[in-house]
Formats: C-alpha cells, sequence, structure tokens
C-alpha cells in the first residue's frame, strides 16, 4: 500500500553523492512531484546519497553482489528489499551496476535511468561520471545533454522518455560541462517520474508517447 494513496513509491538506486536523489526529494518537497521515496539501495557504503536518506529518516540498504555466493540469491533478495517497501518505480540515480535480469523483469517498464549525455551517443559500460563529459569534448561536440530513459537489461540502452540538449561551449572542461547538464538532470528527471505517476508515458515498441491525460497504462 501507499503511504499516501496520491503517492507514487519510488525506490533509488545510488552509488555517489546523490544530487539527483536530493534534487527529487527538494521537487517532493515543493509540491511539484507526487511521489514519496520509501527507500535507497546503494552497493557503496560510503555513498553520499546513503546519508541523505539518513538525514531525511528514509530507509537505506547497502547490498553488493559480493555479499552472497549464489547470483540468485542477491536478486532475490533485493527484490524482498523492494516488495517489502512496496515500490512501485525504481530510479536510478547514478547507480554504477546493471540491475540484475530478475529485478528488471519483475519491474519492467518501471525502472527509470538518468544518463548525462544524449543517448543513444557516450552511453554503455564505462560510460558514467566525467568519462562521459570527457568523451563528448574530445569528440568535438557541439551540443550534449541528459536523457531519463527506461531501464533493460543493458546499459543505457532502453528507451529514452525525456531528452534535453545544453551547448558545449569552445573553454569547457568536462566539469563545467558537467555542471551545465546537471543542472538539466535535476529538472527533467522529476518531471519524467510526475508523468510516470500521472500514467501520461505510452510504450509504442521503441517509442515513448507523452500523453496529455492519463491513460492508466505504460
Ligand atoms: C549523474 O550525472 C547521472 O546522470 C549519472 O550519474 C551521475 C550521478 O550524480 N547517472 P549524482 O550522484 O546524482 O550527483
Amino acid at each position: 500500500m501507499r503511504t499516501d494513496k496520491n503517492n507514487i513509491n519510488i525506490a533509488i538506486f545510488a552509488s555517489g553523492r546523490g544530487s539527483n536523489f536530493q534534487a527529487i526529494l527538494d521537487n517532493i518537497h515543493h509540491g511539484r512531484l507526487a511521489a514519496q521515496v520509501v527507500c535507497v539501495i546503494s552497493d557503496n557504503e560510503n555513498a553520499g546519497a546513503l546519508e541523505i536518506a539518513r538525514s531525511n529518516n528514509i530507509p537505506t540498504c547497502f547490498i553488493h553482489r559480493k555479499q552472497f555466493g549464489e547470483k540468485q540469491e542477491y536478486e532475490h533478495q533485493l527484490l524482498c528489499i523492494l516488495q517489502e517497501h512496496n515500490t512501485e518505480l525504481i530510479c536510478l540515480a547514478g547507480y554504477l551496476k546493471l540491475i540484475p535480469t530478475l529485478v528488471v523483469r519483475e519491474f519492467k517498464h518501471r525502472i527509470l535511468n538518468i544518463h548525462p549525455a544524449l543517448l543513444p551517443s557516450f552511453g554503455g559500460k564505462g560510460m558514467y561520471g566525467h568519462y562521459v563529459h570527457e568523451a563528448v569534448i574530445n569528440y568535438g561536440c557541439k551540443i550534449s545533454g541528459a536523457t531519463v530513459h527506461l531501464v533493460d537489461e543493458e546499459y543505457d540502452t532502453g528507451v529514452p522518455i525525456i531528452q534535453q540538449c545544453v551547448p558545449v561551449l569552445e573553454n569547457d572542461t568536462p566539469d563545467s560541462l558537467a555542471a551545465r547538464v546537471l543542472q538539466v538532470e535535476h529538472r527533467i528527471y522529476s518531471e519524467a517520474i510526475q508523468l510516470y505517476a500521472e500514467k501520461r508515458i505510452k510504450i509504442e515498441d521503441r517509442k515513448v508517447r507523452i500523453l496529455n491525460t492519463s491513460s492508466g497504462m505504460i
């Protein structure tokens, strides 16, 4: 059951500092997002995201594949945690591990990720953090941006829901570009979650249509 029946229950997966998670919390707080974060899951005990969760009294869980012998035990444990908190939507916010197959299948079309580039460019295994922005600059791109997409069993290959561009400026460093992209990330991730909560996302093959009104389906 939802804690507040009008809000969607989201579980955050994060490996790092958690600025996207913080932006989601801020948007909830300001009434821009009808959601509640029911738990934060991390593969990194020292993740800033876990600190943010604790200071907001949100349940946390540190879970790593290496804690388990069999892959199935790990997958089942993850699923149990998600179900225990009545998770409706999973939001990856700087989570560096692949989501195991069992979880992807159980949460089909119910897992979102934010990527700091315009997919399918500059995505895939190893393309995270400053590596992305470095690659964009080294390629000589004039634009970059952020993508919110559905998650499947590979890195960064699920269908895009929202994409937004930012310019790449002549004197950009990976850090200055990352900061410009991050501002966009913090806005469009909550927008996508809100569209999901309003059931306004319709998937037709690899196309996502954003409906004007709720259709009751994804
Ligand atoms: C963001 O750039 C996000 O796009 C990517 O990982 C980074 C996480 O940053 N998936 P933060 O931990 O949310 O600050």
